[in-house]
C-alpha cells in the first residue's frame, strides 16, 4: 500500500521535535507541517510511479520548508521587501535545519536548495527535484485557491 510505505519513509523526520514544530508556523493557508506532508505525498506518488529514487524525492520534499519563523508577521511595508528576501534564503535555512536534525545525502541537499527554481536560477540536478519543484508550485496554488481548507 501506498500510504503504508510513506509512512515508514518520513516516520524518522515527522517524530523529531523541531520539525514536529512546523506545525505551530503558518504557511500559504495552513502550517508548514501540512503544507510539507501534501508536498511529500504526491511528490512520493509520482516519483514512485515513474520509477525513480522515491525515498530521497519523498524525504527531500518534506524538508523543503524546513525554516522556523513567519514572515507574515512582520509589518505592512517590511512583508513586500520580506517575501523577496524569504524566496531567496528560506531553502538554504531549511537545508540548513535538515541537516542540524538529519542525515540529508547530497541528491536531498540539492533538491531542497533548487525547489524555489526559476527564482534560485540555478535548475535543480536530478529529475526527483524538478518533480518536488513543481508540486510545491502545484500544491500552494492549490492552497491559494482553496477557500474552504477542509474541503
Ligand atoms: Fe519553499
Ligand atoms: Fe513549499
Amino acid at each position: 500500500m501506498y500510504i503504508d510505505e510513506f509512512n515508514i519513509i518520513i516516520e524518522e523526520i515527522i517524530v523529531n521535535n523541531n520539525f514536529l514544530k512546523l506545525k505551530y508556523f503558518r504557511h500559504h493557508r495552513e502550517s508548514i507541517y501540512d503544507h510539507s506532508l501534501k508536498v511529500s505525498y504526491l511528490t512520493y506518488k509520482i516519483s514512485k510511479k515513474l520509477k525513480l529514487d522515491y525515498k530521497s524525492a519523498t524525504r527531500a520534499a518534506l524538508l523543503h520548508d524546513f525554516f522556523l519563523y513567519d514572515w507574515r508577521k512582520e509589518g505592512r511595508r517590511e512583508k513586500k521587501k520580506l517575501l523577496k528576501k524569504h524566496g531567496f534564503t528560506h531553502p538554504k535555512t531549511a537545508l540548513m535545519n535538515s541537516k542540524k536534525n538529519f542525515l540529508v545525502n547530497k541528491k536531498e541537499a540539492d533538491i531542497i536548495l533548487k525547489h524555489m527554481f526559476p527564482l534560485t536560477l540555478i535548475p535543480p540536478n536530478s529529475i526527483e527535484g524538478w518533480i518536488v519543484m513543481v508540486v510545491d508550485k502545484y500544491i500552494t496554488i492549490k492552497e491559494f485557491l482553496q477557500k474552504n481548507p477542509d474541503i
